[in-house]
């Protein structure tokens, strides 16, 4: 998974059981860099009978789990092939990147599992919570009785055959999420309109870039992001300040995972690009209702 990224992707993975091994971002996508992680794979790995084993933990590699960041597609292309290659599954982290789309197909299609978030900050939102997207019948399934409490289905009887959790979504919750999901196409056409707002105003100015979707991608923009070039990241904590100052909501990326105490001996790759990325961006005011053709902001 990659170090740049929020930290539930780590706690998920630690909730599991495993452990979180970080890998770098490109600069492309400001995710995981498919590229890098083969040539990793290749010196770190060796393949046995029932899988892909880090040589040096001893311990298998079982999942790859990619994360969109910002809603930007990760080039899945090359990922999935690695991922194939190595017999590791895909699970993406898709929590940012509803109504994003990776060469034309839905991002969360790739794998064998991906989440997405509907938390109150994301582009859709139920209050809290999210969904599992799997193509697999029998993984939704699954899926589904372990967060009903692991119920067997009777009209009575109290019988569980697994430990489950009670995370399914409540109703109210769902039906908030039914009448959301009739606005997507409104709020990601408003943020698509808006990042093309921030793209033509920042065109001109030296030392800062806006993100723009990676080739290939049709990104959600759930959050604008502007980049500094490196001879400039000393000053964001100063645009920081100001812009916070003057009552604009502006954001670091977050600390990258194996700098926190809790995955500080986890294993990693070097992560120079990410730690790049990371002295030099800042995510900027993102909501749809900043977005052209809505009156009710
Ligand atoms: C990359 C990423 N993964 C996972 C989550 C967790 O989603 P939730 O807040 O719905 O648990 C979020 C955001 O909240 C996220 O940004």
């Amino acid at each position: 998974m990659p170090s740049l990224t929020f930290i539930a992707t780590a706690n998920a993975v630690s909730y599991c059981g495993a452990v979180p091994h970080f890998v770098d971002s490109e600069e492309k996508t400001l995710g995981v860099d498919p590229h890098k992680l083969a040539k990793y794979l290749e010196e770190i790995t060796e393949q046995r009978l029932d899988g892909c084993f880090n040589r040096h933990s001893g311990r298998r590699i079982k999942a790859v789990v990619p994360m969109h960041t910002f809603g930007h597609p990760v080039d899945l292309d090359p990922l999935t092939e690695t991922c194939n290659r190595y017999g590791i599954e895909l699970i993406e982290d898709a929590a940012e990147s509803l109504g994003s789309f990776y060469k034309g197909r839905h991002t969360g299609n790739w794998g064998r599992f991906a989440a997405l978030s509907f938390n109150g900050n994301k582009t859709i939102t139920t209050g809290g919570g999210g969904t599992i997207l799997t193509n697999d019948e029998d993984l939704g399934r699954m899926a589904k009785h372990l967060t009903t409490t692991a119920k067997v289905p009777h009209r009575w009887e109290f019988n569980h055959d697994m430990i489950g959790y009670n995370y399914r979504m409540p109703n109210i919750n769902a039906a908030l999420g039914c009448a959301q999901l009739e606005q997507l196409p409104g709020f990601l056409s408003a943020k698509r309109d808006l990042a093309g707002r921030y793209r033509q105003a920042f065109a001109g100015i030296p030392g800062i870039s806006f993100f723009s979707e990676p080739s290939g991608s049709q990104s959600n923009y759930w959050l604008n992001t502007l980049i500094l070039d490196e001879a400039h990241a000393h000053s964001r904590d100063t645009l920081l300040q100001l812009t916070n100052d003057a009552g604009i909501m502006t954001r670091p990326a977050w600390t990258l995972m194996h700098r926190l105490p809790m995955f500080a001996n986890c294993p990693k790759m070097d992560t120079s690009v990410a730690e790049s990325l990371e002295r030099r961006m800042v995510n900027i005011p993102s909501s749809a209702m900043l977005g052209s053709g809505r009156t009710d902001a």
